[in-house]
């Protein structure tokens, strides 16, 4: 115990306020705990019985506490809160707090549990928390590291970083979600740490049996969210923090981007050969370099003189445009996004006065304070040009975390100052939402002018709750076999993190992948949320018929049986939306009463239904699979096979082992080019005839209008017929 520790101290008394209670204490800590609903609690603690205006980013508005019936107790040696579900305890020696389930059943509790340290330097505290780590527990979550999924003997921190060719392992990276589930003994809970400051956990790193964590400076302030299925876990972090709308069914279809296609001649012959290769595809990206000298709004007039112009040929192509916007605006008093926040005093500051300047890529910048409400309102009205006036359909932001060049630390001083919404903060505070109330803005402004559709925004920097406004990719990854396992972790963690909608660029940004590899990534990418190829654009070509003709016929194949997909894909994203359950589900998820699904990583579920266990190494014919408990279809040979265990599936280069339950109906598209295709009203049901009762659910909407009830709202049940027996894909 290091001298400059504090804790808590005793038990004084308990005293019941508006929708929860204050614990005191012998010092001048105060906890205060609130039950938002039988399994989620909230637990602050005060270090001099002052709590500061309560304020948070990361909680979704739509969700509303039930604060349900509590029973509290005083007894000899703790005081208990019991609810329907959970016993909370605190121990009256040392107000150490303990969960159990309502047989007494430890689920977590303190080790020193919350202690402090007076920051000299900053001010306010070090917070800290220390648990103890349960026999044959495990620990998942935390946004995009790139590090195996199970957490377990692990430290990594969360500060939004800007992390080029970044590394396995590598940490910090862009996202910063403070978000963990654990598991012991077929019992899962979850914690959510809502700190924004710089904060770190430790998954029994530097001592075995301890799990802690901690953050530079706010307020011990977290939320216990009890289980017992890690599914639920998810599912209610996720209803705390919330889901985004559902996406136009275009955005879930095949996007091609590279850094940069320019100029116009070239964005329409990518667009064409998409069509004259029968690649479907359904967007195209503009990078950086349509931009006039990088002014975000602007457009370089020799690269591409008219804009509106050719997105409305993309348009009638089937095309959607996306474009990127960066937070740096460039200091130039000729530039009306310059001037105007310039003088409206939008710009972020340093702590003694002037204008935070950095460099990005226009050279140098000020900045927006995307904390401020003000300055959000101001940047969601610059996209009216953009998105009414010129038909671009949806907006990728970028070096947000924020990313800067030629700076100690990439990114803003601490100093720099951030209106925090009415709670004025330093950089150290609102570093790790900058990027995320850049979203929002961004959001906000693309929604509001695109004639009634529904958007898309993608990010790739993020806080606990960007999913409410954005999708996101795990930025700038490399060609390599080992960034093909580390995108497999990041989408199948930042899934069980609330943040579904995510995926990584396809073949990487980052050299050139060899045919085989590209092939492997697409296989996989066709089962993430978002399925993007993107690269630098460095190291050669990076569109599908960039491998040679073999290539082209297995990506064509793959790209085609997403759009078959999209109906399931779609219902899975509505499941997502309205039920809060993740997209992407380790298989750890899928079945927890089965150990052996607990390590396993390199395989999951897309949805109810799909198996998918991609192959994350070259020259594979074959793979071990773990197949779960229950039968399964093989998807290619329609074998039926008896999971809880593991099997030898062949994986050759034209195949991704790929497996669907028992029981399951997929709804499938016909092929088609693009998701405007008039095609598409037929559907065809595949029933994968079985024993068990499972259900499946086909959601169906027009696909693109924000106005749900104008839908042609069907959730319907689908249940296997046995006449139907099963049909199969060709
Ligand atoms: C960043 C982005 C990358 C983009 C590039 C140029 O590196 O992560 O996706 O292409 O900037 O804008």
């Amino acid at each position: 115990m290091s001298q400059n520790e504090f804790f808590p101290g005793k038990y004084v008394e308990t005293e019941k306020i508006q929708n929860g209670y204050l614990v005191k204490t012998d010092s001048q800590c105060v906890i205060m705990i609130s039950f938002l609903t039988d399994q989620i609690v909230r637990i602050r603690y005060s270090t001099d019985g002052i709590f500061d205006n309560d304020f948070s980013y990361a909680i979704s508005s739509k969700f509303v506490p039930q604060y349900p019936e509590v029973i509290f107790n005083e007894l000899a040696g703790h005081i208990e809160f019991r609810t329907a579900a959970l016993i909370v305890s605190i121990n009256k020696a040392d107000c150490k707090v303990f969960f159990t389930d309502l047989n007494g059943k430890i689920i977590c509790r303190d080790e020193k549990g919350f202690h402090w340290e007076e920051n000299q330097r900053h001010g306010g505290n070090i917070v800290k928390m220390g648990k103890m780590v349960q026999e044959g527990e495990h620990f998942y979550g935390m946004g995009d590291k790139t590090m195996h999924l199970n957490l377990r003997g692990r430290r990594v921190s969360n500060w939004a970083m800007d992390t080029y060719g970044f590394k396995k392992e590598e940490d910090p990276i862009y996202k910063a979600i403070p978000f963990y589930s654990a598991i012991h003994t077929e019992m899962a809970y979850g914690i959510f740490f809502d700190n924004t400051f710089k904060a770190h956990f430790d998954f029994g790193s530097e001592r075995r049996s301890v799990t802690s964590f901690w953050a530079e400076g706010g307020e011990m302030n977290y939320y216990f969210i009890n289980g017992p299925e890690l599914m639920d876990v998810i599912k209610r972090y996720t209803q705390l923090t919330g889901t985004p709308e559902l996406p136009p069914m275009w955005a879930l279809g095949y996007q091609q981007s590279k850094w940069s296609y320019y100029p116009e001649a070239k964005v329409k012959e990518i667009a064409s050969k998409m069509r004259s290769n029968r690649i479907p595809c359904d967007a195209i990206y503009l990078d950086i370099d349509y931009m006039d000298g990088f002014r975000c709004f602007t457009w370089d007039k020799e690269k591409f003189p008219d804009p509106k112009k050719m997105i409305s040929e993309l348009k009638e192509n089937g095309f959607k445009t996306i474009v990127i916007i960066d937070p740096g605006i460039k200091i130039d008093m000729d530039y009306h996004v310059f001037k105007e926040a310039l003088e409206n005093n939008y710009f972020c500051r340093r702590a003694d006065g002037p204008f935070m300047k950095g460099k990005v890529w226009p050279g140098e910048c000020y900045f927006p304070d995307f904390t401020n409400a003000k300055v959000r309102k101001w940047w969601s009205g610059l996209f009216q040009e953009l998105i009414e006036e010129t038909g671009v359909r949806g907006v990728w932001n970028d070096m947000n975390e924020p990313a800067l060049f030629e700076i100690e630390g990439k990114t803003f001083p601490d100093d720099v100052r951030h209106d925090y919404d009415g709670n004025p903060a330093s950089h150290r505070k609102a570093h790790n939402i900058y990027g995320m109330q850049m979203a929002r803005a961004t959001y906000k402004g693309v929604r509001k002018y695109n004639n009634g559709l529904r958007p898309l925004v993608i990010t790739r920097s993020a806080y606990a709750g960007a999913q409410r406004y954005a999708s996101g990719w795990t930025g700038d990854n490399i060609a390599s076999w080992e960034h093909l396992w580390i995108a497999t972790m990041q989408c199948q963690r930042l899934s069980t993190s609330g943040f579904s909608f995510v995926g990584s660029d396809i073949g990487g940004f980052i050299d050139h992948p060899t045919p085989e590899l590209y092939i492997r990534w697409m296989q996989l990418a066709v089962f993430h949320p978002f399925f993007r190829t993107h690269s630098s654009g460095d190291h050669g070509e990076q569109e599908p018929w960039s491998f040679g003709p073999d290539a082209l016929n297995i990506v064509r194949k793959y790209i085609e049986f997403r759009y078959q997909l999209l109906p399931y894909i779609y219902t899975t994203f509505y499941q997502y939306v309205t039920e809060f359950a993740p997209m992407l589900r380790p298989i750890s998820v899928f079945d927890q009463h089965d150990n052996d699904t607990l390590y396993r990583v390199d395989e999951f579920l897309l949805g109810d239904h799909l198996l998918v266990c991609p192959v994350l190494e070259p020259n594979a014919k074959s793979r071990y699979v773990y197949l779960p408990k229950g039968k399964w279809y093989h998807f290619w040979t329609h074998k039926v096979l008896e999971g809880g265990k593991e099997i030898l599936a062949e994986a050759v280069l034209e195949e991704i082992p790929l497996y669907i339950r028992q029981g399951a109906v997929l709804p499938l598209f016909p092929v088609m080019q693009h998701t405007g295709e008039k095609s598409i009203d037929q559907l065809m049901l595949h029933v994968y005839f079985g024993d068990e009762n499972v259900n499946s659910y086909l959601y169906e909407d027009e696909g693109m209008d924000t106005n749900m009830k104008k839908e042609s709202t069907i959730a319907k049940d689908l249940r296997p017929i046995r006449q139907m027996g099963h049909s199969h894909f060709t």
